[in-house]
């Protein structure tokens, strides 16, 4: 690879969770400049933002690996900068700015709803913003998400338990039940996940469901026993019980509609379903059987994955993914990181993607660093294949001088370090495992920049 000396070509990174902080690590290592710019004023992404509230030492571990990466001098933060076609500045701002490349990590930000009937109704929310609200980024922080004593998660992967978990162990609601369309044998939680919750489950009901799925698991040859066993398997470690929440699973069963009255939900409406084999093998896939029956519940979570902004201002694939070429010139472990336009089929010159924003929703904090430092590797051959031009005026400066219009403040690296240090001292006045300040007003006021931004 190969390794550059100043003045070296500078590359834009846009969003600084755990897939652009190592890719930006991996950039400054090779040597280039790297201005890693970033929607909130805070680093970290999901692994701040989405990982559960309580988590302390994983979270703290992350945190101290994120400090310590932000010390090369060569990466420049600029937090509170959102990039988009409805935001501070466009990609082809910066593409203007003569970057020598732009490496897109801004992760899964757009929301995944199916168009149900009833989706508009008061008490039905996407999992993101609640995840978002109780780990107090703004502006859901500050927003009302009220929940209810009977609440349905559609879905059953580690994003359903950490709902789940929010109402049994924060909210204490009388009832959970999660809905999956297709069986106990596809559940996608984790048994690590799962114990969080595993004391309220419901046992009775979950063998009245393993009872009543037994047929159609078997004719597509899986073991209900075993599917039973990973389930329960989650109790030997469980979370003690301090709650009454009553927690049910409820398979085979697809979300149909959302049924209210006077605006707030009253059920969910599911449609019965079964298995078939897919063809080829893999996870057998969930086929609708025309019968209906309603959950009763007055909240409603999709808990069914996100998918990225498409306000963004990068070209979209028919799975509405940001498109990747599908004939790289620069793979890296197979994998293609460069932006494509499907309706002109030429990649997007210069613009790569990594980690959530690459594949919405897939894997753990550890996969996202992975995938950053990937990109950062695909990006690093591009300039090595070609080398960019020496912009006239250096690509820091250009983007100086369009912040100084923006009628906000951008946060630097001392102004973060700053902020990390007064809620450190929040903290530890308080007693505290962690104090998080939940607005920008009040995070631009701790560190002197008062100017109100929302
Ligand atoms: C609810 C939940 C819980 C999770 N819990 C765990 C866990 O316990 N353990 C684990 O290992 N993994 C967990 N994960 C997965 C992990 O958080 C992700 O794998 C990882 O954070 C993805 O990293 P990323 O950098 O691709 O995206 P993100 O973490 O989403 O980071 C994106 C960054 O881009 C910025 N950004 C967004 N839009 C823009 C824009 N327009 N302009 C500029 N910047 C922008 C954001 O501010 C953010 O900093 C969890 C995920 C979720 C959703
Ligand atoms: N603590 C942790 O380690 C932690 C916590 C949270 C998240 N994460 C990670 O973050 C990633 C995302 O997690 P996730 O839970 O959002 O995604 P996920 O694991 O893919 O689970 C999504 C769930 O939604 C269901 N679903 C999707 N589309 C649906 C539809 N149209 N109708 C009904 N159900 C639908 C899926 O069912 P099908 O299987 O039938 O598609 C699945 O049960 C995962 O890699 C996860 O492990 C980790």
């Amino acid at each position: 690879m190969t390794e550059y000396t100043a003045p070296s070509p500078t590359v834009a990174v846009i969003g600084a969770g755990p897939a652009g902080l190592y890719a930006a690590r991996q950039l400054a290592a090779a040597g280039l400049q790297v201005a890693l710019i970033n929607r909130d004023i805070k680093i970290g992404g999901l692994a701040e933002y989405g990982i559960f509230h309580n988590k302390h030492k994983m979270k703290n571990g992350l945190r101290k690996q994120f400090r310590s990466l932000m010390d090369d001098e060569r990466i420049h933060y600029y937090g509170n900068l959102a990039i988009g076609q409805q935001a501070d500045l466009t990609l082809d701002d910066l593409r203007a700015m003569g970057f020598a490349a732009l490496l897109v990590t801004v992760g899964a930000q757009g929301t995944k709803w199916l168009g149900l009937e009833g989706e508009d109704l008061a008490g039905v929310y996407h999992a993101k913003d609640l995840v978002y609200h109780y780990n107090q980024l703004p502006p859901y922080a500050g927003q009302p998400y009220p929940i209810g004593q009977r609440v349905a998660l559609i879905g059953v992967g580690n994003v359903m338990i950490d709902i789940a978990n929010y109402c049994t162990h924060d909210l204490k609601v009388a009832e959970v039940t999660a809905v999956a369309r297709r069986g106990p044998a596809d559940v996608k939680f984790t048994k690590k996940e799962m114990s969080l919750v595993a004391a309220n489950l419901d046992l009775a009901a979950l063998d009245a469901e393993i009872e009543r799925t037994r047929p159609i698991l078997q004719a597509v040859g899986q073991d209900p026993e075993a599917a039973r066993d990973f389930i329960l398997s989650a109790l030997e470690k469980a979370e003690p019980k301090d709650s009454d929440t009553v927690f049910h699973l409820d398979f085979l069963a697809s979300p149909n509609r959302i049924l209210g009255t006077d605006g707030k939900v009253t059920g969910l409406e599911v449609e019965e379903t079964s298995l078939e084999p897919r063809p080829g093998g893999g996870e057998s896939k969930s086929v609708g059987l025309g019968t209906y029956r309603v959950i009763p519940c007055d909240t409603v979570v999709f808990c069914i994955g996100d998918r990225v902004d498409a306000t963004f201002g990068l070209p979209l694939d028919k799975w509405q993914e940001f498109a990747k070429h599908p004939e790289p010139r620069y793979p890296d472990e197979g994998f293609s990181y460069e932006a494509y336009d499907p309706q002109t089929g030429q990649g997007v010159p210069g613009v790569f993607v990594a980690g959530w924003a690459r594949e919405a929703s897939s894997g753990l904090v550890g996969s996202a660093r992975k995938d950053g430092e990937n990109g950062a590797n695909a990006v690093m051959k591009f300039l090595a294949a070609e080398p960019p031009a020496t912009p006239a005026t250096p690509p820091l400066a250009a983007l100086e001088a369009h912040l100084q219009q923006l009628a906000k403040p951008i946060i630097r690296k001392p102004d973060w370090q700053r902020l990390e240090e007064i809620e450190a001292q929040r903290a530890a006045a308080g007693g505290l495992e962690f104090f998080k300040f939940s607005s920008n007003r009040e995070m631009l006021a701790a560190i002197g920049l008062a100017t109100v931004t929302e």
